[in-house]
């Protein structure tokens, strides 16, 4: 299994939902993958931001060798399963498909925390609280992970 997080800027909830299922994938020994994108292009080539890579930190992981880039349509030939972070990020993936079968790749990362409630992982960049997009995500990937393996 293949997984692509995409949030907007793809550095500060995007980057930490990649490090949480990478550890989490590594812990239960699963033959899957992760990578992280952007929406935007704004933050192409940059680490995540320094809230995101220390509240990982602080939980064991170390994110700080990722590198921002920009989700694009051919990220659908190569992941299968493409989790957006809120609703504006889910219409901008969509938006790049061109067929159903990739249109149904795509899903609201927090779906996985609390079934059918369509939240949104709030954003950081803005609130400040990179704890609360921690506990969030690392639910979902728990729920992900016991779902899906
Ligand atoms: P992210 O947060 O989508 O979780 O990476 C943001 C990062 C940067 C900006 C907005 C949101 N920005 O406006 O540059």
């Amino acid at each position: 299994m293949k997984i692509l997080m995409v949030c907007l800027g793809n550095i500060c909830r995007s980057p930490l939902a990649e490090g949480i299922l990478r550890s989490k994938i590594e812990n239960a020994n699963l033959n899957w993958s992760v990578d992280s994108a952007g929406t935007s292009s704004w933050h192409i080539g940059a680490p995540p931001h320094k809230g995101s890579i220390a509240i990982a930190k602080e939980n064991g992981m170390d994110i700080s060798g990722q590198r921002g880039r920009q989700f694009s349509g051919s990220d659908f030939k190569e992941f299968d399963l493409i989790l957006a972070m809120d609703s504006e990020n889910y219409q901008n993936i969509i938006g790049l498909s061109i067929d159903q079968s990739q249109e149904d790749k795509v899903k609201l990362m927090l779906n996985y925390a609390h079934p059918g409630s369509n939240m949104a992982v709030p954003d950081p960049y803005y609130t400040g609280d990179f704890q609360e997009v921690f506990d969030l995500l690392n639910l979902a990937c728990s729920n992900l992970i016991e779902q899906e393996a």
